[in-house]
Formats: C-alpha cells, structure tokens, sequence
C-alpha cells in the first residue's frame, strides 16, 4: 500500500487593494455584473469575470429557472459564452463573486463540484491553467493557481479514448 497526499496552497488577501491592476479591474466586473443575474429561486446573485489570452474581458452570471435543475452556474454560464465567441482562447485568469438577500458578501464562495469539473476541462484543452480570484463584495480575497487544483483525480476525456 502506498499513500498518496494531494496537497495545494493560495494566496489569502486582505482586500481588493492589494491585488495588481488588472486583477482589481477584473474582480470589480465580477462584482458588479452580480447585479445581472437571474436568480429569483435562490436570490443568490453570481457573477463571473474571466480575462482571455486575446485580453478580452468576457462576463457571466448565474441563469436560473422555474424548473429548478435547469439552472445554470455563473461560471459555466461564462466559459460557454467564451467558448462561442472565442472557440481554443484560453482563460488567464476568472474572478468570481456573489451578493446574496440571505447572507452577507463578506467571504470568497468557490465553483461547486459540477463547475470544476467544467473548469478542470476548459484548461485541458486550452492547455493553460485558469487562475481563479475568489471573493464577496468585501472581506478576504482568495486566489488560487489553477481551477483543477480544485478536483484532484478529475475525470477527463483521456479516460474516453
Ligand atoms: N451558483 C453559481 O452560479 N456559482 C457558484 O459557484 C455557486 C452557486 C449559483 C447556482 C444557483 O443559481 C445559485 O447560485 C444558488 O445555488
């Protein structure tokens, strides 16, 4: 029997004014496209900002429905948008961040399961780790290296043949 340990660090800031420029101008269109979401169910607003390879800035937010299971996440709203309008660019870096009626904004949400698995893709055949910034309205910003630091063993399409 051998042990494996799987094992990753990030980044825990402050607030927005210690991050780079384009990291504050990319997690404020994050922030504000919050206020874009369909989320009248849960009245959990996500929004989703991702700089591309091209240096275009694409947004995305949380689509919800009447038949609940429909519903789509912000960021999988997000890299299917990027993937139509700029199929193989690759994604340098999504911010993420959410307003909720229930909660306070106040702590970084990270992508559920279902998400990363999307993420986890996205990188593997753009060949290019996408950095996440993870964050609330306020309160401590995370940045992580690469979203498939989130799925250790992922399932891929290697397994497909
Ligand atoms: N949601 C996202 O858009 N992204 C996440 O990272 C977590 C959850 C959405 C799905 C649903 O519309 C609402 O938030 C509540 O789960």
């Amino acid at each position: 029997m051998k042990e494996h340990k799987f094992e990753f660090s990030f980044e825990v800031y402050d607030s927005i004014d210690e991050l780079n420029a384009d990291d504050q101008e990319l997690l404020s269109e994050a922030r504000k496209i919050t206020g874009k979401a369909y989320a009248p169910y849960s009245n959990f607003h996500v929004g989703a900002a991702a700089k591309l390879s091209n240096n275009k800035i694409v947004t995305g937010t949380n689509q919800e429905n009447a038949s609940y299971p429909i519903g789509i996440c912000a960021e999988r709203v997000l890299l299917s948008a990027i993937s139509s309008l700029y199929p193989d660019i690759p994604v340098e870096t999504m911010a993420i961040s959410y307003q909720g009626k229930k909660t306070k904004s106040d702590h970084p949400i990270s992508p559920c399961g279902m998400c990363r698995q999307a993420l986890q893709e996205f990188e593997q055949r753009t060949d290019k780790p996408i950095r996440l910034i993870l964050a609330g309205m306020e309160g401590k910003i995370y940045v992580i290296n690469s979203a498939s630091q989130l799925l250790p063993l992922a399932f891929s399409s290697e397994e497909l043949g």
